[in-house]
């Protein structure tokens, strides 16, 4: 059984799917990591009896500085793999070559199209004919790593909250199927 932590900052969603789902694969969700205090990601992982480890980034002159003690953290606990669920900061070169091929994260778009934040409202404003979802390896970019898995739909004859929605449910399918697929080719 393979260790995986997962590192969020907001709400959550995919971070419980993840756990739940975790059942029918061969992983489990050792710890969450989380830089906001007040994300309710942390009140899931409580009720779902996972481990928190929570830090604020503000409280470091950089990056490298908390980045190292999660990997003494991460390490001391086996962790195999490290899945981002709307983790909203930049990992830097030190987490990046500690966790080389090991780091993967999801977005709500058919990437390269729509990095970055409201891609879903921008994809749809723009009338696009996919959306999706996209999982990829992490790399110093925002939403550039090489991609893993992808999968879409049409927006045609659908409202905004309706493709939002979707999109969502479609995350909560791939992701956990997706990690279970790195993991057997690791
Ligand atoms: C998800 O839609 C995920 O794809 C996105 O953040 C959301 C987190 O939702 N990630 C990115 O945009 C990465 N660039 P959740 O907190 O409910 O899982």
């Amino acid at each position: 059984m393979s260790k995986i932590a997962v590192f969020a900052s907001g709400n959550g969603s995919n971070f419980q799917s993840i756990v739940e789902s975790s059942k029918e694969y061969d992983y489990n969700v050792d710890i969450l990591v989380c830089n906001q205090a007040n994300a309710f990601v942390i009140e899931r992982a409580n009720s779902l009896g996972i481990e928190t480890y929570i830090f604020n980034h503000k409280d470091y002159k950089d990056r490298s500085i908390y980045e190292k003690e999660i990997i003494n953290y991460l390490k001391v606990r086996d962790v195999k793999l490290i899945v981002l669920a709307g983790y909203m900061r930049l990992l830097s070169k030190t987490f990046l070559d500690e966790y080389e091929g090991r780091i993967i994260n999801i977005h709500p778009s058919m990437l390269p199209d729509y990095p970055g934040i409201n891609s879903i409202e921008d994809a749809y404003n723009d009338k696009a004919s996919n959306i999706g979802v996209t999982i990829f390896y992490v790399d110093s970019g925002v939403d550039t790593g090489k991609i893993i898995e992808q999968s879409g739909f049409t927006i045609v004859n659908k409202s905004l909250e309706k493709v939002r929605q979707m999109t969502h449910e479609l995350e909560h399918e791939l992701y956990p199927k997706t990690i279970q697929k790195v993991l057997e080719e690791q």
